[in-house]
């Protein structure tokens, strides 16, 4: 005879299922790579979102432990873990959002470009589960290097036929989230009161900061423009050093990717005006991924800004930038064609 406290347990496991299954408000997400540096602060991140219904937090390591954790946070959502390959296509059946921040991360020394062997496959994997279980959902891709993860996982997606560019996000927001702080110090302002467009990708020079569309709107010395440009694209290895060798940004990331995916879900709920800064399939640039500002709706990136006016040092950092971009988005797709 099980025990009253297997008995209590199990009524109010069935409680919680009913809850989910009977269409309680909200959202379906998982994380992928939950038990990891950022994926564990992002799973305590999106407990507390009240547009989360449902949270599956995967992982090839530790996913009970931490589901366990975060299940025991009285907020809304209903928690459920998945260990291992073997219940990757539970994690993502049904799911309307799936944030990606499995891999592993930089140590000192390390470009994001060395992470490209281990990184590339595992997000492959991945995203053949997407297209085969939720091939509907909105893709968050953090694991690096974004600039070539992204155009893996679309030829995964292209190759399996459910690929929709619209619902294919990479995730800069650390970046934009940086570049908030960064020119709220030097102005003497709140950075809640901050606006920095950061464009082109996620990887050193590809990280464009438009301090000439700062909003508020304020004129910046070359000095500034020259700080401020090297420590956003740096504020990765900022982290790196910091920790280390004992990983890259963690809880910043998790921030940020909490903040990219709130605005997602809105966007899926049909808030109007959600504009944020993403990796996507893009025609701003003769490149074919490009990050700008996008409008999110209820299919994904509903429109893609066009970059506006750029100053001189800006459209030389653009040349840059789209110099080593078109390599990593040629090396993210030759990896799936070869
Ligand atoms: P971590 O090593 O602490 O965690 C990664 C997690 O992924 C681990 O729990 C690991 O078990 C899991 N994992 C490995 N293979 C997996 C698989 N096949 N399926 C599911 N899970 C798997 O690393 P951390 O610090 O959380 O970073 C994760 C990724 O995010 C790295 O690639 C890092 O470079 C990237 N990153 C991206 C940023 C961005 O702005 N887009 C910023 C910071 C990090």
């Amino acid at each position: 005879h099980p025990s009253n406290l297997q008995m209590e347990e199990c009524s109010n496991l069935s409680r919680a299922n009913c809850r989910a299954k009977g269409g309680a408000p909200g959202f379906k997400v998982a994380i992928l790579g939950a038990a990891g540096g950022i994926g564990q602060p992002l799973a305590l991140l999106m407990k507390m979102n009240p547009l989360v219904s449902v949270l599956h937090l995967y992982d090839v390591v530790n996913a009970p432990g931490v589901t366990a954790d975060v299940s025991h946070m009285d907020t809304g959502a209903v928690v459920r873990g998945f260990l291992g390959q073997p219940q990757l296509e539970s994690a993502l059946t049904g799911m309307d959002l799936v944030v990606i921040p499995a891999g592993v991360p930089r140590k000192p020394g390390m470009t994001r470009d060395d992470l490209f062997n281990i990184n590339a496959g595992i997000v492959r994997t991945l995203c053949e589960g997407i297209a085969k279980c939720c091939p509907n959902a909105i893709v968050n891709l953090i694991s690096n290097p974004v600039n070539s993860t992204v155009p893996i996982a679309a030829e995964v997606f292209k190759k399996a036929g459910t690929y929709d560019p619209k619902r294919l996000l990479g995730v800069t927001t650390l970046d934009v989230v940086r570049a908030n702080t960064f020119v709220a110090e030097v102005l003497g302002l709140d950075p809640r009161e901050v606006d920095v467009p950061v464009v082109g990708g996620h990887a050193g020079v590809t990280i464009l900061p438009l301090l000439s569309q700062v909003k508020p709107p304020c004129p910046f010395t070359a000095e500034e423009t020259e700080y401020l440009t090297n420590r956003i694209q740096n504020g990765g290895t900022e982290v790196v050093e910091a920790k280390a060798g004992a990983g890259s940004a963690t809880l910043s990331m998790a921030y940020a990717a909490a903040k990219f995916a709130d605005t997602c879900l809105r966007g899926l709920r049909g808030d109007a005006g959600i504009v944020e800064c993403s990796f996507v399939a893009s025609q701003v640039t003769e490149l074919p991924f490009f990050a700008s500002k996008v409008r999110l709706g209820r299919t994904g990136a509903e429109e893609i800004y066009q970059l506006g006016p750029l100053n001189e040092y800006e459209r030389v950092g653009l040349e840059k930038a789209k110099k080593e971009l078109a390599g990593s988005i040629q090396k993210g797709v030759s990896f799936i064609r070869k």
